[in-house]
């Protein structure tokens, strides 16, 4: 299963989404779209303190609201619900209903359902709660936030570590001992998060969106105690999801719960302000750097230190410096992960979860070491490119950093560039120009596919997910091409948990997983129609080596022109199905087993025995600093990256730019603001949550710099939905030091850092 076929070059051909025009025309159903007769409202109740316990609750207002059919509380429904167990990507790990502690503020304390949505809403503000409060912690250096050195608390956890670092970096002659600083910040996906729930009998149908269908139903299937087989999620489309929505949260289970009370279908929608609470987010994060180099700027000691925030109970942690250790050559390396245990939300995947954060503080701290070089920082990265990471020394599968910086670096003009502070002005306005590298582990995960050929259709069934990526895509432009098809040819069915599991759509993996899994179940039904082709009795093939066969435009070609139909062929076969299960490099052959049970097994970046696996690029920005109001404008940024195999060049650009402007909003505007007496978010909503708009990026550029990687999986496949983020802050942060010298350490760079 090494060799790449792409019979018909549809893989690479640009190629628009194929639910695009029932997303612009409001046509497309999202979870909560899909009319579910007869469902009564959900709202929920959130936790007005952060730490502390329930003492009483005063449910008459609300039950006397006309409409209110129940009114879920710890006091009334705490058995009939487990809490979520810990998870890999976070989230859980907090009881909810189940008893009357209070974790942190916005915590799901009771649950209304009524008639109406309007109903269950104002039902819900009518309840009142007794408290016994505690003063919470809210973040780092808050009173009562513990301190936990993760290799100390985390079975099998090692920080990667190599030589003597301490040692090396007293000796280098040049250092930069540097801290940095990242926020809290929310993914705010446009589409809410939202469940709708039903029971047939004893079984369970969840309407909801999500990353990962197969580890929801599992997730609540043990939450409820029945059987997983039992519990469906539909998924067909996802408003946006960037981490959120991949593990289960406590919502889902109760609206299953307050609709079997009902014998009624239950729907919640919950608010834009609640979605901060009852998810996921991206945990602030404190970092500490040093470098040591030589004067001909090779390194020789680098140290890297983080602090992240969680949940009391959780040890949920995004541990940067896996990657941060292994991204350029070093003979001494030290890493260490602290988690800092506050009365918060339990934190989760946020896109680019580790690299995004530790990212910023490596990227600044080398432009640091470039300026105390007097080196240009992309020389500086070329001399510590390294084929090996530094760590165990195994090689990179493939690694275009450096064609990157220089693609990205030619489209820019950063030759032009004086490497002085504040050498370009235009009026009130310095100007800087900054550069880093973007880097993300290329990962995959086993995948199942059933694909079937009949006269009259080509029909794709795997469990994948269509988060806004294209994944609905490049599946039908996988099965086309390997098939000799058209991509629209292709009926293609995902987001369903009753369908061929296929892991979760994160950690930029999706791709590489399903298409592999389709390449398969399409090689198999290449073999066999081709045998049926060669083997007949009659027919244009008759007779021919089976090996000088291909699929093309509809047909199968053989010798001098000699070709049949696959509609003929197919009508004499029958119909033809074949079901593959892909079990990439790094994964045990119960992978699919484990998928199917809700356990994904994500392998590749550097956590493989015999090699390691990344995707880079390099981003460069112009900022323009305005010197009256520190106004930050980024009137242009170019991104160049490499990712093996693009299968749909459009949507992978568009994944890419998306990245980027995400970038953007992670250097200048994304910032989760916590009251740090009540340990709560304070804009928790989008008019105060601040994201990028068109105005805020005139011009992102994308350079797709080819690679071909035969060793990362069949397909060749990287992965590009976080490579595009990475980086960015670190870019923007080191060219505003390039137009003010003004060096900033603590995202998001606000006007009032430079003043
Ligand atoms: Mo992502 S954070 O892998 O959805």
């Amino acid at each position: 299963m090494s060799e790449v076929i792409t019979p018909s070059g549809v893989i690479g051909r640009d190629t628009v989404r194929q639910e695009a025009r029932a997303k612009v025309t409001g046509v497309a159903r999202y979870p909560s779209d899909i009319p579910v007769p007869d469902a009564a409202h959900a709202f929920l109740v959130t936790s007005g303190i952060a730490r502390g316990r329930i003492l009483g609750w005063h449910l008459e207002a609300a039950r006397a609201v006309p409409g209110v059919l129940d009114i879920l509380t710890n006091e009334n429904a705490a058995g009939e619900s487990k809490p979520i167990p810990p998870t890999k990507g976070g989230g859980g790990s907090t009881t909810t209903l189940q008893s009357d502690r209070i974790w942190h503020s916005g915590q799901i304390i009771a649950v209304v359902v009524a008639e109406s949505f309007e109903a269950a809403r104002e039902a819900a503000h009518k309840v009142r709660v007794d408290y016994a409060g505690e003063a919470p912690a809210a973040s780092f250096g808050s009173p009562g936030a513990q301190v936990q050195v993760l290799e100390e608390t985390l079975e099998g956890h090692e920080d990667p570590r190599v030589g003597d670092a301490e040692a090396a970096f007293i000796a280098g002659a040049v250092r930069v001992d540097a801290s940095y600083g990242t926020p809290t910040q929310h993914h705010n996906p446009i589409e809410l998060f939202t469940t709708t729930c039903f029971w047939e009998d004893d079984r369970l149908t969840i309407l909801e969106p999500s990353q990962f269908v197969q580890g929801l139903a599992n997730t609540v299937a043990k939450q409820l105690d029945i059987e997983p087989a039992k519990v469906r999620v539909i998924s067909p489309l996802v408003g946006g999801a960037f981490g959120s929505k991949g593990g289960a949260t406590a919502r889902t289970a109760w609206i299953a719960v307050a609709a079997r009370r009902l014998g009624r279908p239950v729907k919640l929608v919950a608010s834009r302000s609640q979605g901060f609470t009852i998810a996921t987010y991206r945990a602030e994060t404190r970092q500490r750097l040093r470098l040591a180099a030589g004067r001909d700027g090779r390194l020789q000691a680098l140290l890297h230190e983080g602090w992240e925030v969680t949940s009391r109970p959780s040890n949920y942690n995004v541990q940067g410096t896996e990657t941060t250790a292994r991204i350029y050559a070093c003979p001494n390396v030290w890493t260490r992960v602290n988690v800092v245990h506050a009365d918060r939300n339990t934190p989760g995947f946020m896109r680019a979860p580790p690299d995004l954060p530790y990212g910023f503080g490596l990227e600044s701290a080398m432009d640091e070491l470039a300026i105390a070089l007097d080196m240009d920082p992309v020389e500086l990265r070329r001399i510590n490119d390294t084929r090996k990471e530094p760590i165990r020394g195994l090689p990179y599968t493939s690694r275009s950093l450096m064609p990157c910086f220089d693609a990205a670096a030619e489209a820019f003009g950063w030759s032009r560039r004086d490497r002085r502070p504040g050498s370009m002005r235009e009026g009130d306005w310095r100007i800087g120009w900054g550069c880093a590298a973007s880097f993300y582990p290329a990962k995959i995960s086993a995948a199942c596919a059933r694909v079937t050929l009949s006269a009259r259709s080509v029909r794709l069934d795997i469990a994948a997910h269509e988060i806004g990526t294209g994944a609905w895509t490049v599946l039908a432009m996988t099965a086309a091409d390997q098939l000799g098809l058209e991509p629209e040819q292709v009926e293609v069915h995902l987001g369903d948990s009753t369908l061929p599991a296929a892991g979760l759509a994160a950690g930029s993996s999706h791709t590489a997983s399903i298409c592999n899994a389709v390449a398969m179940a399409c090689r198999e039904l290449r073999d066999r129609l081709t045998h049926a082709a060669v083997t007949a009795n009659a027919g244009p093939l008759a007779g021919q080596d089976p090996a000088r066969l291909r699929f093309e435009k509809g047909a199968l070609c053989g010798e001098s022109g000699a070709a049949e139909p696959l509609e003929a062929l197919l009508g004499r076969t029958g119909p033809v199905e074949a079901y593959a299960e892909h079990i990439p490099h790094g994964n045990p052959p119960d992978a699919p087993d484990k998928l199917r049970q809700g356990m994904p097994q994500t392998t590749g970046g550097a956590q493989l025995p015999d090699r390691i696996q990344y995707g880079f690029g390099a981003q460069f920005v112009e900022v323009r600093v305005n010197a009256r109001t520190g106004e930050v404008r980024v009137p242009r940024i170019t991104g160049a990256f490499a990712a093996g195999r693009i299968i749909n060049p459009r949507t992978a650009h568009s994944q890419l730019m998306g990245g980027m402007i995400w970038g953007i909003g992670s250097a200048l505007l994304e910032a989760t603001e916590i009251d740090r007496r009540n340990a709560r978010y304070v804009n928790d909503n989008i008019a105060e949550y601040l994201i990028p708009v068109n105005a805020d990026v005139p011009s992102v550029e994308v350079i797709m710099v080819p690679e071909e990687d035969r060793l990362v999986n069949p397909l060749g496949i990287k992965g590009v939905g976080e490579l595009g983020c990475v980086g960015t802050n670190a870019a923007i942060a080191n060219a505003v030091h390039h137009a003010t010298g003004r060096r900033l350490r603590q995202l998001p760079i606000r006007p009032e850092h430079l003043l």
